[in-house]
């Protein structure tokens, strides 16, 4: 069983992923709106590996036979200047996460909890992935600049997206 400080730090963690899900979420409705379909569909699959996270987590917290204990979800941004804002938002959110998966293998670490720190090393590197792909889009929307054709393919190359949950372990 996880003590109290590492229970209470996964349950702020499954809320963050499950904002994270939300945040994403909110830019595909964005995009939608905008007739980048293929932007909205990167979204939506961010969207869905999002709550993957937050039930990874969900099962490892019953798994060590601790409580569950869900919470507000923050209303997401609606609105963005431009496709490049938005993806300028997502890798910041990531840099974002990254600390705090960082600062919970801190805790875990410090709390000697073991077991959570080697769970943890997982979303590590999933962290290092996760910014990676934000850093891959916002580098093309820099390149394409104004340019609308560019964006059109950019749509269309995004819109190949699909979730796949990674294999269990
Ligand atoms: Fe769950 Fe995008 O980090």
């Amino acid at each position: 069983m996880m003590n109290d400080t590492m229970e209470k730090a996964i349950n702020e963690q499954i809320n963050a992923e499950i904002y994270s899900s939300y945040l994403y979420l909110s830019m595909g409705a964005y995009f939608a709106a905008e007739g980048l379909p293929g932007c909205a569909n990167w979204m939506k699959a961010q969207a869905q590996e999002e709550l993957f996270h937050a039930m990874k987590m969900f099962d490892y917290v019953n798994e060590r036979g601790n409580r569950i204990l869900l919470t507000p979800i923050e209303q997401p941004a609606t609105e963005w200047a431009s496709p490049l804002a938005v993806f300028e938002n997502v890798l910041q959110h990531e840099q974002k996460v990254t600390s705090l998966i960082n600062n919970l293998v801190n805790l875990a670490l410090d709390e000697r909890d073991h077991a959570t720190n080697i769970f943890l090393q997982w979303f590590v590197s999933e962290q290092v992935e996760e910014e990676a792909s934000a850093g891959d889009v916002l580098q093309k929307l820099k390149l394409i600049g104004g340019d609308a054709s560019g964006l059109f393919v950019l749509d269309q190359e995004l819109g190949q997206r699909i979730f796949t949950p990674p294999a269990a372990g």
